[in-house]
Parts: C-alpha cells; structure tokens; sequence
C-alpha cells in the first residue's frame, strides 16, 4: 500500500486551489499532498477579513492534525492578516502564501496593458493594492473585482452561454482598446481559462501564480530538508468541509480536467 503520511496539504475556500495542486503535482511529483476546500464556508470574498483568518486557522488546524508537514494556502483572497496569523501560530512549518502574478505579467509586458481578474476582497486588499504599487510604472495594470465568478467553477460549470455571459459582460468595456496580459488573481479562475480565452481573443498571455507557488514551496522544502526522495510518485487525497459525495466527484473531476485551449 502507498505510503500516504506527511502530506504537503493545500487548502482554499473551495475547489479553486485543484489548479494550484495540479501544477505542485507535475513539479514534485514525489510528494503527498492533502487538498482541503472549505467549499462550506465559499467564497471568502464575501466575508470579513477576521471570519477569513479564522477559517484560515481553523482548515490548517485540520490538515496539521493529520500530519501535514508544509501549508499552501492556495487562496489569494486569504487575506494578508490570514496568513501572518498563520505564521504566528506555526513558527517553524513551511507556510506558502499566494498573490497574483503581477510580477511576472509586468516584466512579460513593460508598458503593456494588463488585467488583473480577482474576488473583490483580493482587489481591495493591502498585498494586491502593495503589489500594483510596485509594478505601476513598468505596466498598466487594470484590476477588475469579479464578485460571482468563482460559484460557476464550485458548480462544475466551466463553460457556456452563463459563465460567458458573465465574462463579456464584465470585460467588454476593457477590450476597446487592445491589451496585453490577462492576471488570473483568484486561483478559480484557471479552470475558466477557456471561456476566459474566447472572450479576449487570441492575443493576450493569460497568466496564472501557480508555477511561482509551487517553486515557493519547492524551495521552502528543500531549506527545511523536507522533500521527499522518492523514487515512488506520492498520493493525492481530497477532502471538502462540505461532505458530499458529489463534491468529492467534483474535486476529482477538476484535477483531471484538461484545459481546453493553450
Ligand atoms: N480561490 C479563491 C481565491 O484565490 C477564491 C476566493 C473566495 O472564496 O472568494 O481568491
């Protein structure tokens, strides 16, 4: 039987944070990893930043109980309070935070116009606001608060004319003039790359944080000597604080989607 103990656990408000775990997956393949989504309590955008640390303390409550030995908190909307709580409270585990890949969207495209699609609390929040700060001369970087987009993913739905409508709807007004980037701030939103795709033309890099999440932990991991051998590839579990079969079908469903379009 594989040996499953001492998983790399990776938590979000939902389903979201599968596109993360599947880039950690093809970049350590070797390791355990323990998916918690608190598709109970999504989305967070909606709530206060007090009820995100506390649900943020909570889920890693959960996942460190179970031998977890490294968090990824794959959530962009765990605010940063969250996860400075979370350092305070686990001084010594390897605790990767997320943030939307401005940074590499602006070194990709100096001068370029970007969009940066987030959950509104994300848009809002000192680590983005910080962020654009730091990258507003070298792009333009357009924030856009998509309050409602990441309950189509938690349903499964991916595509069609309701999740497409929302998009246009949303982007039309920043696709006159042309533009460079698309930043997906809301680890959801890869799952729509799709949808997201056919709404802005085939010109624009469509960028997501996971890569840079998973070198994050790859690093954080080797400093603290924790990776694992191998040779064998490790397992995946899920686990959803909404305990359903049909969420568990989902959760597996999304690991295994293949993106439609590059
Ligand atoms: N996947 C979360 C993120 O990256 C969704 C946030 C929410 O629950 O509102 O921000």
């Amino acid at each position: 039987m594989a040996d499953c103990r001492a998983p790399v656990a990776v938590f979000d408000s939902g389903l979201g944070g599968i596109s993360v775990l599947r880039e950690l997956v093809r970049t350590l393949p070797m390791e355990n990893y323990l998916y918690f989504g608190d598709s109970l309590h999504a989305p967070y955008g909606t709530k206060t930043p007090e009820e995100v640390t506390q649900l943020s303390l909570q889920a890693a409550q959960k996942l460190l109980s179970q031998g977890a030995k490294a968090l990824v908190v794959a959530c962009n909307t765990a605010t940063s309070a969250a996860i400075r709580t979370l350092r305070k409270t686990y001084p010594t585990l390897a605790i990767v935070g997320t943030e939307p890949a401005i940074k590499p969207a602006a070194e990709r495209h100096p001068g370029g116009r970007i969009l940066m699609l987030a959950t509104a609390m994300t848009v809002q929040e000192e680590k983005f606001q910080r962020l654009k700060a730091q990258y507003d001369e070298q792009a333009q970087i357009i924030p856009i608060a998509c309050s409602g987009l990441m309950e189509y993913v938690e349903q499964g739905i991916l595509r069609g004319p309701e999740v497409e409508g929302y998009l246009l709807d949303k982007l039309e007004p920043y696709l006159k003039v042309p533009i460079d980037a698309v930043v997906l701030g809301c680890t959801h939103y890869p799952f729509l790359r799709g949808a997201i795709r056919r709404i802005v033309g085939r010109r624009p890099e469509i960028i997501d944080g996971s890569f840079g999440i998973a070198r994050q932990l790859q690093r954080r991991l080797e400093e603290q000597q924790l990776l694992n051998p191998g040779p064998e590839a490790g397992c995946v579990s899920f686990q959803n604080s909404l305990d359903e079969p049909e969420m568990l079908e989902l959760m597996q469903a999304l690991f295994s989607y293949e993106d439609e379009t590059p």
